[in-house]
């Protein structure tokens, strides 16, 4: 992971540039993909995360982070219908199969360093499987921290290292084998799965994570740890 204090811009852009470009060359192929890695509990997780959600929505849109394909907004019309989603994603072919697959009514390419949208618009940011994809997550939480209503909340849901070291041994064995397995048999490239491989082993611990949200301004208010601690879910709220 990056050593969030010495992030320049250049680095950021040119991060966001090249994660986007490997994400647009499997965009197509990617929910099969994460569906066969994740050995169809994918789903069960955003639920989870919806449910998290829902505990403290208030009457404002929610913004969609990184949306990919749409599955969460898919999947939030179904179970919470009064809320509208507000889909974001950097990368245009993901923007594009949400769009023509009717899995988000609202669409825009947004990077989740800059934020384009006024202060206080939002009840929730919410994003799965994004965080450790991103350059300067500091930067990110304080787009957050401004763009939210008093009250709101981030839950995000990402993967995670598991915390006892046989599981994790096998969690990693298990990703080393399933990953360019998936993307065989899916016809994707096998260079972007491995980057997902190291980025697992790269991203940040639940403690740490809750202390860069302390530190942007948020209180903890849950750390729901799924599967083992291979998935977290992190909600927290803004502190204005
Ligand atoms: C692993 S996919 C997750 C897709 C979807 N959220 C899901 O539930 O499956 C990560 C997504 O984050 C997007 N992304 C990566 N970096 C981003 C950034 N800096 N700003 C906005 N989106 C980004 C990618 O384009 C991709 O769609």
């Amino acid at each position: 992971m990056n050593d969030l204090n010495t992030i320049t811009k250049e680095s950021r852009q040119e991060w966001e540039k090249g994660i986007s470009s490997m994400f647009q060359e499997i965009a197509e192929s990617y929910e099969k993909i994460n569906t066969f890695i994740s050995m169809g509990m994918d789903q069960a997780w955003r639920r989870a995360q919806l449910k998290r959600l829902e505990q403290y929505m208030q009457d404002a849109p929610v913004l969609d982070i990184g949306c990919g394909p749409g599955s969460l907004s898919a999947l939030a019309s179904k179970e919470l219908p009064k809320t509208k989603f507000l889909s974001t994603d950097i990368t245009w072919g993901f923007l594009e199969i949400a769009a023509n697959s009717g899995n988000a009514d609202t669409l825009a390419q947004v990077s989740a360093s800059d934020l384009p949208f006024k202060a206080n618009s939002f009840s929730a940011v919410v994003s799965a499987f994004v965080l450790r994809n991103l350059p300067d997550l500091k930067r990110f939480y304080r787009e957050c921290h401004r763009t939210l209503k008093k009250d709101g909340i981030i839950c995000m849901l990402d993967l995670t290292t598991p915390p006892f070291k046989p599981i994790s041994f096998f969690h990693s064995l298990y990703m080393k084998m399933a990953l360019p397995l998936g993307a065989k048999i899916y016809g994707s490239k096998t260079e972007a799965y491995e980057y997902l491989d190291r980025s697992i082993k790269n991203c940040y611990t639940p403690q740490e994570m809750n202390s860069i949200l302390e530190e942007c301004g948020f209180k903890i208010l849950h750390t729901d740890r799924m599967c083992m601690g291979t998935v977290t879910i992190y909600t927290a709220q803004v502190i204005k």
